[in-house]
Order: C-alpha cells, then sequence, then structure tokens
C-alpha cells in the first residue's frame, strides 16, 4: 500500500507514520511530574514557529507519508490560533489522502474550543486526568481545576470527538489507589481509559524507578475488579489494550518503561522551535526551522526529516545504567 517516501522509513524497517506537533511549550496546570511550580523557562516567541511555518513542514510530511498528526505542548490549546492550525493541516494532502488529526490536553479550554475543533477537522482527543479528587488534582497540577477539566471533557463528548481516551500518569503513593475508580469514571461515561507508567521526562529530573507505577500492577489491580479479555494486534500502538467484560469499554496501559514498544515506533516529533526528534528520548535534534528561515526548499526539509530519522536508535534504553534523560522536559518535546 506504501507509496511513502523511503525516507520515512528508519535503518530499523520501520516506517514512520505519526508526526506528532508540539504547539507551545507553555501549559495552564504545573503537574509535578512534569514541571516544578514556578514553571521553566519558556521558548522565546522569535525561536517559536509560525503557523505558516509549521504548516509547511507538517505539508513535507505528509506529502512523504505521515498519515497521522497529533497535536501536542505543553498544552496545544493555549496556542491562540489552534483552530486555525487545525483548520489548515486537516486540509493537507497525501499519498493516502488526508492526515487523521488528534490532539492531547489537559481540557481546560475544551468547553470554549471543542466545536470549533470538531468542525475544523479534528477528530478525536487524548486527555490527561490523574485524578478524581479535588484535592489531589490540586496538590497534583498545582492548580484548582478539576472541575473544569470535567466540564472541558464533557464537552469533548458533546462535540463528538471520538473516541476520547483519558490518560493517567500512574504514581506510586499518588493516585495508585484511583486505578479502579478512574476507569470505572471511564466504563460510565464511554471514554477509553489509559494509564501510562511514568517516564524519566520531568524538568526536575527526579524520576524514580522505584517509585513508578508498573503495567504489571496496574494489570493486577484491574483484574482483581474485572475481568479482562486481551485485544489482539496493537500495531505501532503504544497501548496494550483490554476489553473489560459485561462493558462497552477498554482499558489500556501504555508501559513504555517496563515494556518498551520502540520496535514498532512510528512516531517522529516536531517541537514548538521548529526542531526534529526522532525519538521522545533523543539527544540530537534536527534544526528545521534554521533550515527554513536560511531558504531551505521543500525537497532540502524532506531530506532533513530523512536524515532525522535515520539517526533514530533502536530504543529509549530507559533501563540501561548509561540511559541519559534528555534534556528538555516532555513539556518542551511534545507527549
Ligand atoms: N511520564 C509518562 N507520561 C507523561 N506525561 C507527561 N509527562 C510524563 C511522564 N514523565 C503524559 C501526560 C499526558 C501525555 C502527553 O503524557 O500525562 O497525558
Ligand atoms: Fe518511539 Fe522513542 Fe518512544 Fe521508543 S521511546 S516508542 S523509539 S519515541
Amino acid at each position: 500500500m506504501s507509496a511513502a517516501h523511503p525516507g520515512l522509513v528508519d535503518r530499523f524497517g520501520r516506517q514512520h507514520r505519526d508526526l506528532r506537533i508540539s504547539l507551545t511549550d507553555r501549559c495552564s496546570l504545573r503537574c509535578t511530574y512534569c514541571m516544578p511550580a514556578e514553571g521553566v523557562p519558556w521558548l522565546q516567541r522569535e525561536s517559536m514557529l509560525s503557523t505558516d511555518e509549521l504548516v509547511r513542514i507538517a505539508r513535507v510530511a505528509v506529502e512523504m507519508g505521515i498519515e497521522e498528526i497529533r497535536l501536542t505542548g505543553g498544552e496545544p490549546l493555549l496556542r491562540a490560533d489552534v483552530v486555525d492550525v487545525v483548520d489548515r493541516l486537516a486540509r493537507l494532502e497525501g499519498p493516502t489522502g488526508r492526515p487523521e488529526l488528534s490532539l492531547t490536553t489537559n481540557a481546560l479550554r475544551l468547553p470554549a474550543l471543542a466545536d470549533r475543533l470538531h468542525d475544523a477537522g479534528l477528530a478525536r482527543v487524548n486527555i490527561s486526568l490523574d485524578t478524581l479528587r479535588r484535592d489531589r488534582f490540586l496538590d497534583l497540577t498545582r492548580r484548582d481545576k478539576l472541575t473544569e477539566t470535567l466540564a472541558g471533557i464533557a464537552a469533548a463528548d458533546a462535540a463528538g470527538l471520538a473516541p476520547i481516551k483519558i490518560n493517567a500518569v500512574a504514581m506510586r503513593g499518588v493516585n495508585e489507589d484511583e486505578i479502579v475508580d478512574l476507569t470505572q469514571f471511564c466504563v460510565t461515561h464511554g471514554y477509553q481509559m489509559r494509564f501510562i507508567e511514568q517516564m524519566p521526562l520531568d524538568a526536575g529530573h527526579t524520576w524514580d524507578r522505584n517509585a513508578m507505577v508498573t503495567g504489571e500492577e496496574i494489570l493486577a489491580l484491574l483484574t482483581a475488579r474485572w475481568s479482562l479479555v486481551e485485544r489482539g494486534d496493537r500495531g505501532a500502538a503504544p497501548a496494550q489494550v483490554w476489553d473489560i467484560e459485561g462493558t462497552e469499554a477498554s482499558v489500556g496501559v501504555i508501559a513504555s518503561v517496563t515494556r518498551p514498544f520502540c520496535g514498532t515506533c512510528d512516531r517522529v516529533r516536531l517541537t514548538a522551535d521548529g526542531q526534529l526528534r526522532a525519538c521522545l528520548f533523543s539527544r540530537e535534534e534536527s534544526d528545521l526551522r534554521g533550515l527554513m528561515r536560511g531558504g531551505a526548499s521543500d525537497e532540502q526539509l524532506a531530506d532533513a526529516v530523512a536524515t532525522c530519522l535515520r539517526l533514530k536508535r533502536p530504543g529509549h534504553d530507559i533501563d540501561d545504567p548509561t540511559f541519559l534523560q534528555p534534556e528538555r522536559p516532555m513539556s518542551a518535546i511534545g507527549g
């Protein structure tokens, strides 16, 4: 089927189909596992890609064969022209048609934007929600915004941004006692719950292997409550997914650390300041912004994408003693 550009295939035969674009490194929350209370030094305006620049890179990538675009951040809905960005990306055309557009968000601006995003061509959203308790939400995000977050989730649902996926990072002594409650919330509302093993991507570099709740532990908590039936072939999806018997719902676990899925990875990332990263954990970036502002042609940009993917390593090696956390935190890389 593939009319994809050979430059999207890396040395390990992985064909890249999924481009994640960070629209901004800023966020309206301060999740402890991501940012310190005072935030991080934000990117300067001049170093951020303009919307024309961002759409141009996306167009080149889609023409090469990228089939899915996920908008991330920071909090992508803080970008003032996000609806326009979605509208323009949704019209791109690649060898297999238009890209599928999704967005990862904290939901706070969804009551204002969900309908407009849907109309502009957004297919679905992944929403981060680590707790259903107000006091804990405040502790975890340093903002008292649980009610607004829940309103945002309901707004996405009402706008038809389906299926709604809810992401929670499982943390020992913080929210592991809510794994069943969060899942039940999703079963009740018809959302898809996804638990994520915590990865070393926090700005404070405080990640601790032992504090991480493993995928196996998450599964044990779930199977104590429900009968789960594992779904087959997950393709390039990071989540291993189970149908929850007796319900319409499913639950997934993203065991990035204990069961890495790098062998089937099809993702490449563009930061808000125009740096292409072959992996979340890359220590190298390709400066597409510099190339573009230096007058590069579309062919030269496509070559730079291919070069970046040629350097992609087989995996992240988080569990290797020589592992080095990337300098930039998740909020600057894009999830
Ligand atoms: N480890 C795992 N997941 C993380 N996220 C943010 N930081 C981390 C981390 N260190 C999650 C967010 C969001 C998604 C983009 O990534 O909770 O759901
Ligand atoms: Fe892909 Fe890198 Fe994530 Fe592995 S760690 S799945 S290679 S982005």
